[in-house]
């Protein structure tokens, strides 16, 4: 046994367990034992006189949107950050958000700056993201940040891909010469996902949704990281016996309940180990955010 089995627990709480053999990786717990982590490290550096910082700007009025950055300005107090939250209706213009970044760039009360996406069409994401300070970029999406992991020394690291690696850590995961299929190219999630893990040693195949016979390439997989976007898309007959999925997706599904992109149901009967939607990724996004803002202090302020 290793030292991450309490991390893995048997059976997931909310899906009938009889015939499910993969072991489910509790995000949740992993998140909530690196979040005290995270608090003590705060307590020390405030304590140097060093309040860790985030600033999160909001444009317009995405439902999703609102419930991530309150979820995020939320965690900050958990852990004894200091936070801010801007919202501006969806028309302000691109010069006045620019305005904004600049003056937080400068702040020394602020550590890290996020702008939650989608944008506005108006306003150009690209320019919006290149305006804040690389080394207050928690997001880790500034070019920076993003040419600093595809050249192997990373600074600050997209969350999601970043809490990921961490799930993955904790359940005891081989990843070095692993071969790890990757579903989605996005520059949120599954290009910097892929860099990490090839990073970490594993061989790696990034598909997307032109993909042709997804299924042939899922099923050479021993580690699968699916950020397709649709419910329940990742079946069993994907999925090599005792693969380990992760499951990044945050989708209705016909009841209008939060699934994810994996049919937990079937997945969980040949599957090794499985993260749930809720519960799984979710969580780790938000205290890789956390760890971001902490770090950006410590090396930064
Ligand atoms: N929208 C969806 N995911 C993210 C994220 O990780 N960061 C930001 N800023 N916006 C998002």
């Amino acid at each position: 046994p290793s030292r991450f089995d309490f991390y893995i627990i048997a059976a997931h709480p909310n899906q009938p367990s009889t015939d499910m053999t993969a072991h489910l990786i509790d995000g949740k717990q992993i998140a909530t034992d690196t979040q005290a982590h995270i608090k003590e490290r705060v307590t020390a550096l405030s304590a140097r006189g060093i309040n860790p910082g985030l600033a999160v700007i909001l444009v317009g009025d995405n439902p999703a949107s609102h419930v991530y950055v309150s979820n995020k300005v939320k965690s900050c107090g958990v852990v004894g950050m200091h936070s801010v939250l801007e919202q501006y209706p969806a028309d302000l213009s691109e010069t006045k958000l620019l305005e904004r970044i600049h003056a937080l760039n400068i702040d020394p009360s602020i550590h890290g700056i996020l702008v939650q996406l989608p944008l506005p069409a108006h306003i150009n994401e690209h320019a919006v993201l290149e305006a804040i300070s690389p080394i207050k970029d928690v997001d880790g999406f500034h070019l920076i940040n993003a040419g600093a992991l595809m050249t192997g020394q990373p600074r600050l690291r997209a969350c999601t891909p970043y809490g990921v690696m961490k799930m993955l850590e904790h359940s005891g995961t081989e990843i070095r010469g692993a071969h790890a299929v990757v579903i989605g190219a996005s520059n949120i999630v599954g290009k910097p996902m892929a860099l990490m893990l090839l990073q970490a040693g594993a061989t790696i195949t990034v598909c997307n949704s032109k993909t042709r016979d997804l299924a042939h390439h899922t099923r050479q997989a021993d580690i699968i990281v699916a950020a397709v976007g649709r419910a329940k898309f990742i079946t069993g007959d994907m999925v090599k016996a005792g693969a380990v999925v992760i499951d990044v997706g945050m989708n209705r599904d016909e009841n209008g309940k939060l699934c994810g992109d994996v049919d937990f149901e079937s997945v969980s009967k040949v599957a090794g180990a499985v993260s749930p939607v809720p519960g799984g990724v979710g969580p780790m996004t938000i205290t890789m955010l956390l760890m971001n803002t902490l770090e950006a202090a410590e090396k930064y302020a």
